[in-house]
């Protein structure tokens, strides 16, 4: 961490626009991060003093450190976040759309003086491998340690970054302050913020990003869903590539043959764990691969097929629900070096949060601060509490996930959280279809986000993250295939189907594999399929079941087709459209008549039975 005359910067619009920005914010001190260890160490410790952070017990969870943010400050704040293009049209109807005059007015003056008695950090990070040519850099500008600190883990920061940016180079601004000014020298609280007065803004035609008020997550680590989706999908858009909430996995069968597959599902919907799966018993000899779990930049190539990088160096992992059993690779990725935010803490200085550990501990701090036992009514860690945790320390991080270059992607997966009537897998016909199974996808809400409806339809799961007209979007996804000889084929799966006592029917987690190696199989033209109403499913004897007793009756559950449900489910993604007027790709009126045609022709109730 230096001041400005300790470092060199010879980038004279970084230089200006970091001057423009101190006398705005009027920060008491303004540091440049380097990046290094000794700056991490230091910051941490800073906020150590200040209670902001609680060093964890270095015997059980080494350089680790727990965090309780603001109960009020706990996920993305969707309706506070705006998409400020010059013409409303460019925002479409599924973002909050600003005019960015009148927001850069109101942004100036809510950000005139918010730093006062605060440190104002200058945070320099990539995405994507340093230097490669598929990354961007930007700069962060934040009063919160806890931000530069975790840009450390999530992004490649510091001052490595200004040699590649040299005099001339360009770079996402991005501008973050928690909103508490320490004006007359108060005392600062443990997570200042300012809940009541949210702006994530984003301005896609300068390349800029405010925000203001949050300190948590995707609202204030700005290199992720703000750069990394909404204003890369723009820059994607405009240079044919694709910025996508996707994860990137590479499966290696027992022969060597490694293929790797992209996927978007929602927020909290599993991502993390599909892109670091064990394979359970019965797939000796298999091997799974990380590469990312949150982001994919997919760009198409000379060889006619589309490569993808994760834009990030880190995971910013959902913590409920991920335990040993569930998915051993992502705890062992936070075994040291890694802050939490908003778990239980135990006795003995560790953390703990519900589906680490079957047993629960007898006693424990919960995420406000106060006394927990088994007893308690309420959880000790909130249900969007997360890791942030360095991907090199996953143990099977991908060798290529650092290549500039990125890796080939086979195939892609759509998959939502829904409880009925959508099967657990099925291949679209083509390209086209696929965009429309991806554009088409519903999902139940989830702790992610503060405000969601029950269900709501969440194209590519990009709803929130799409920085221009989603119809758009679509159109563009479109054009990608067009471009290919052989676009990857397209899949849409779902996990989360319930039975009458509101159980998940199928096992999930690891299990998961014996999805992937049917779409694997249809990758490289094996594996057999027959045609639904939806798309192409597996019969039962498609699937390797070795050391897994699931049922043909319990499988065929999971696939069946209602004649009624299809039509109300084709009748919503009419609704669902209506609202793109003629921005929408003719493609998708066609689809969803051929899908209309289909379920006509289809018995009351279709099953793989009497195929
Ligand atoms: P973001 O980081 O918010 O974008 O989400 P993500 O998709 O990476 O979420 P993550 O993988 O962390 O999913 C969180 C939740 O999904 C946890 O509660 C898991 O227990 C649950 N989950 C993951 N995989 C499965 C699965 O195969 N089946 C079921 N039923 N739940 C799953
Ligand atoms: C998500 O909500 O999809 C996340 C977490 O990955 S956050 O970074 O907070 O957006
Ligand atoms: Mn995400």
């Amino acid at each position: 961490m230096s001041k400005l005359s300790e470092v060199i910067i010879s980038n004279h619009k970084l230089l200006a626009w970091v001057e423009e920005i101190t006398k705005i914010c009027k920060p008491d001190d303004v540091y440049w991060c380097d990046g290094s260890k000794n700056e991490y160490d230091n910051l941490c410790k800073l906020m150590v003093d200040k209670g902001t952070l609680i060093r964890l017990n270095d015997a059980k969870r080494p350089n680790s450190y727990l965090c309780r943010s603001d109960p009020s400050d706990v996920a993305r704040v969707e309706d506070r976040t705006f998409i400020c293009s010059k013409n409303k049209a460019d925002a479409g109807p599924t973002n909050n759309w600003y005019d960015p005059c009148k927001m850069k007015a109101t942004l100036t003056k809510l950000f005139d003086g918010c730093m006062m008695g605060r440190t104002m950090y200058v945070v320099p990070f990539s995405m994507g491998p340093l230097g490669s040519h598929i990354s961007h850099i930007g700069i962060e500008i934040t009063d919160s340690p806890y931000v530069a600190v975790s840009m450390k883990i999530m992004t490649r920061m510091g001052s490595a970054v200004l040699d590649v940016l040299g005099e001339t180079g360009d770079f996402v601004k991005c501008v973050h302050s928690v909103g508490k000014p320490l004006s007359f020298g108060e005392k600062d609280v443990i997570w200042p913020c300012n809940s009541q007065n949210i702006y994530i803004a984003h301005f896609p035609e300068d390349g800029a990003i405010w925000s203001f008020g949050s300190g948590y997550g995707g609202n204030a680590l700005l290199g992720k869903k703000c750069f990394a989706l909404r204003i890369a999908s723009v820059m994607a858009r405009n240079n044919g590539w694709l910025a996508e909430h996707m994860l990137i996995v590479g499966i290696e069968d027992p022969n060597g043959r490694k293929t790797y597959v992209a996927a978007a599902f929602p927020s909290a919907c599993g991502k993390t764990n599909f892109a670091m799966m064990q394979p359970p018993a019965g797939f000796d000899g298999w091997k799974i691969w990380t590469v990312g779990d949150d982001i994919a930049w997919i760009k198409p190539s000379a060889d006619g097929k589309l490569y993808a990088v994760n834009p990030e160096a880190g995971f910013f992992g959902v913590a409920p629900g991920t335990g040993i059993k569930t998915n051993f690779n992502a705890i062992a990725s936070c075994r040291a070096n890694t802050i939490f935010t908003n778990v239980g803490l135990t006795d003995d200085g560790d953390v703990w949060w519900e589906g680490l550990t079957d047993e629960k501990p007898e006693h424990l701090i919960d995420w406000k601060g106060r006394d927990w036992t088994p007893n308690s009514t309420e959880k000790a860690a909130h249900p969007n509490s997360r890791f942030t945790a360095p991907a090199s320390q996953c143990p099977c991080i991908d060798p290529d996930w650092e290549n500039p270059n990125g890796v080939p992607i086979s195939a892609f997966l759509f998959g939502g959280r829904v409880s009925k009537n959508m099967p657990l897998v099925f291949q679209s016909f083509n390209w086209a279809h696929g965009v429309y199974l991806g554009a088409t996808m519903g999902s139940e809400a989830t702790a992610a986000a503060v405000g969601q409806a029950a269900m709501r339809r969440d194209p590519m799961a990009m709803l929130p993250f799409c920085g221009y007209n989603m119809a758009d979007y679509f159109s563009h996804w479109l054009n990608i295939g067009r471009q290919l000889a052989n676009p990857p084929p397209i899949f849409r799966v779902n996990w989360f189907n319930k039975d009458e006592n509101g159980k998940f029917i199928w096992p999930g987690f690891g299990e998961n594999i014996r999805v992937l190696k049917w779409i694997i199989d249809r990758v490289h033209g094996q594996g057999f399929a027959v045609e639904s109403p939806f798309g192409f499913m597996p019969r039962y004897e498609d699937i390797e079941w070795k050391s897994l007793n699931f049922s043909k009756m319990k499988f065929y559950e999971l696939m069946m087709i209602e004649r009624l449900a299809g039509n109300v489910e084709a009748r919503a993604h009419e609704e669902h459209f209506e609202k793109f007027f003629d921005r929408l790709p003719q493609e998708f009126i066609h689809e969803r008549e051929l899908l209309r045609s289909r379920l006509l022709r289809s018995p009351e109730v279709w099953n793989l039975f009497k195929n």
